[in-house]
């Protein structure tokens, strides 16, 4: 499903050259559910936002379904976002004009074809997440427990193919972590590939693998080198 291929990311600023990312390669096959785990400023979210198309590599090429999505112009590029891609960002990051459910429905407007709101299945997804009873509330009206549900649920409006999640259970109790894990175990065995940056040692077992990035370096733990790719 990705392959990415010797990406590196420099940041450059008034600080000097940046290296976030140097030289990263590896595969993610149809299925696989992939936790990142390391130190803070080792380039996990730098890593998930190119992969996902928003950051723009320094050099080398990230491969979706066999398309380089970094040689596609921006509208073609945003539109394989829309479609196959759910983003859960590190900062939670929802519209605070909007409310609960208009948050969730939203990312279906960013489809090359808009379909009819489909109300029910956001409505679904909100009680996946256990906020069926905040649907009408505006962001600010929640806490930052909340809002990072709500944007698990919006991440998932259109059914993407490839869940990409910073810290998605970043700042809930361990109780309400473990009922979004066990959401995201559902969507990996309805066939949802994941990947998923934590801090949480624990949770990073609940996939079949594991990246470990140091300093802008990505290993396998499980042994394997990250090229290999671990259910074909
Ligand atoms: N927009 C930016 N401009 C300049 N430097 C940046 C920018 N974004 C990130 N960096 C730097 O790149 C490095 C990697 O950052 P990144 O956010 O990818 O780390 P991270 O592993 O996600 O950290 P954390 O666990 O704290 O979220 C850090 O040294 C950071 O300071
Ligand atoms: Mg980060």
């Amino acid at each position: 499903m990705i392959s990415a291929i010797d990406i590196t990311k420099n940041y450059t600023g008034k600080d000097g050259t940046i290296a976030a990312l140097g030289g990263v390669s590896f595969k993610v096959a149809k299925g696989d559910f992939v936790a990142v785990i390391g130190r803070s400023g080792t380039g996990k979210s730098t890593l998930l936002g190119v992969i996902g198309g928003l950051l723009k590599p320094s050099s080398g090429e990230i491969l979706l379904d066999g398309q380089s999505i970094w040689n596609l112009d921006e509208q073609l590029r945003a539109q394989i976002r829309a479609q196959k891609i759910g983003f859960v960002f590190q900062n939670a990051s929802v519209i605070s004009s909007l409310t609960v459910l208009e948050n969730v429905i939203l990312p279906q407007s960013f489809l090359p074809k808009p379909t009819r709101s489909n109300m029910p299945r956001a409505k679904n997804l909100l009680e996946s997440v256990g906020l069926a009873h905040r649907t009408h509330a505006y962001p600010d009206q929640l806490s930052g427990g909340e809002k990072r549900r709500v944007a698990i649920a919006s991440a998932l409006m259109n059914a993407p193919a490839l869940l990409l999640a910073d810290e998605p259970t970043g700042d809930l109790d361990s109780e309400t972590e473990l009922e979004i894990m066990d959401f995201f175990a559902g969507l990996w065995k309805s066939g949802t590939t994941i990947i998923m940056v934590t801090h949480n040692q624990q949770l990073s077992n609940y996939g079949n693998r594991i990246f470990k990035m140091d300093d802008g370096i990505m290993t396998e733990s499980s042994g394997q080198t990250p090229t290999e790719n671990s259910l074909s």
